[in-house]
């Protein structure tokens, strides 16, 4: 391997699987010679990883492109050169699009082609031209991925299942990601020993469907979620397992189980069920009702009685009335999350829902206020109850003061407590005495 001799500053935008892909462009970057670097202006090379589930985050990109034109001229003028990509989301749905917006990017790749970067500054090297690739190529990315580095920190997210068949008909997601894929087990295994071996101690499984998994096993069998996470826990170091995103129409019983009898796969799941109205969730395509969601965590609370519940929600989906809402209210009452994102409807090209009368933007923007007014409050009330109970935390890192430490509860609550470096990577037992917005605070207990 060369010794590193250009730096690249890679800026990610969007969700979880995003960040994951960010860190593995880096891997596929060091054998041609890059370093990373945090400062924009020190990189030969840039790459924004985007986000296109909303029009907000889209846009964003545009705007930091017109930043980069202006430092790739800087730069130009004091005979650095200075390259462009973008990556991601955007660059799967926009594709040349981009480059006719901005002719200052040099390459446009999919979250299906990263592995592929050397191959792509090559051809944009030789050619001096904008270089796009936005195929779904047929060859498995995970295969030809340059090994993992080692990890930096406590806690890793590992992509196992990337894609959605749902077409859910707001979401782009099908259409920037592609179909379903699972990555085999002794794959994400074999992932997992590395950086357990490196210090890892939690696992975060990411999928855009995370519990519709089905990757093949030993045998070349199907394998399900609470199967590979079976397998995860039997992998020494690795202390705790979470995954996210899951869809209501695959919280399989096997997995539901898993929650009451494995003491590795934390209590908390993100289970987004969009809305509350069963008009609103037809139009939307989720194949499920409210009534099934509902039953759903009540079965999940029946195997794991403190689960922290978490979700998405969209207001002002196209026909989304008042009563529509008030029942999306309702639901939010009954499950009582320990927190949740909520979103204003925003349509996206090409979706179904995108191409139907809108709701008026005040009354999107009226029903978003409520709604998280509402999990505010229950995520408030969610973290007092934390108070005065004694908590597993893992130890992560530390904390903005001196002596200070930050870890997470089974929770994911951050708590933040005091104490020296040597306990980074413990799991400690903290007595909880306070609550941050979104924070708990806590002393030093025992090990636990
Ligand atoms: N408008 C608003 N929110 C959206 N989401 C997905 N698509 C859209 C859209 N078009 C939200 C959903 C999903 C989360 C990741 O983003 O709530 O669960
Ligand atoms: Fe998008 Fe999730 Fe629906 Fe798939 S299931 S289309 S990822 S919201």
């Amino acid at each position: 391997m060369e010794p590193p001799t250009k730096k690249v500053f890679v800026k990610t935008y969007g969700c979880q699987m995003n960040v994951y892909d960010s860190e593995r462009m880096g891997d596929v970057l060091k054998p041609l010679g890059y370093a990373g670097t945090s400062q924009p202006e020190d990189a030969d090379l840039i790459i924004l990883n985007t986000c296109h589930i909303r029009e907000k985050a889209a846009e964003k990109v545009y705007s930091e492109l017109g930043k980069l034109r202006r430092l790739k001229r800087q730069q130009a003028k004091s005979g650095k050169e200075m390259l462009i990509a973008v990556a991601g989301c955007v660059a799967q749905a926009e594709g040349a699009e981009i480059v006719r917006r901005e002719p200052a990017v040099d390459l446009v790749f999919g979250p299906q082609a990263y592995h592929r970067l050397p191959q792509l500054l090559a051809r944009q090297e030789a050619s001096g031209r904008a270089v796009i690739e936005a195929e779904f190529p047929a060859e498995d990315k995970f295969e030809r991925l340059a090994t993992r580095s080692a990890a930096k920190g406590v806690t890793a997210f590992i992509t196992v299942q990337e894609g959605c068949d749902k077409f859910c008909t707001f979401c782009v997601v099908p259409y920037t990601r592609g179909s379903e894929f699972s990555r085999p087990v002794a794959q994400i295994e074999a992932e997992a020993r590395r950086l357990a071996e490196a210090g890892v101690r939690e696992l975060t499984l990411l999928g855009q469907n995370v519990n519709a998994y089905h990757g093949a096993d030993a045998t070349g069998e199907p394998t399900t979620l609470a199967g590979l996470v079976a397998a995860l826990s039997a992998i020494d170091g690795i202390e705790r397992l979470r995954y996210m995103t899951s869809h209501p129409r695959d919280m399989t019983d096997d997995l539901i189980t898993a929650h009451g009898e494995n003491p590795k796969l934390m209590p908390f799941l993100h289970l987004p069920v969009q809305a509350g109205s069963d008009r609103v969730l037809k139009a939307m395509n989720r194949g499920h009702d409210a009534e099934h969601y509902l039953r759903l965590v009540e079965r999940i609370r029946k195997a794991r009685p403190d689960i922290a519940m978490s979700g998405d929600f969209i207001v002002g989906f196209p026909g989304e009335t008042d009563a529509d809402f008030r029942a999306t209210l309702e639901i939010v009452r009954e499950v009582r999350y320990a927190g949740a994102f909520s979103f204003k409807y925003s349509p996206r090209p090409g979706t179904p829902a995108a191409e139907q009368p809108q709701v008026p933007e005040e009354a999107k923007l009226k029903r978003l206020h409520e709604l998280q007014a509402l999990i505010q409050a229950q995520q408030t009330a969610f973290n007092s109850s934390c108070v005065n109970r004694t908590l597993p935390v893992l130890i992560e890192k530390p904390g903005r003061d001196p002596h200070q430490l930050m870890g997470r509860s089974p929770y994911l609550q951050p708590v933040h407590l005091e104490g020296g470096n040597t306990l980074i990577g413990r799991i400690i037992h903290a007595h909880i005495t306070g609550v941050g917005t979104n924070s708990l605070s806590g002393h030093y207990k025992d090990a636990a």
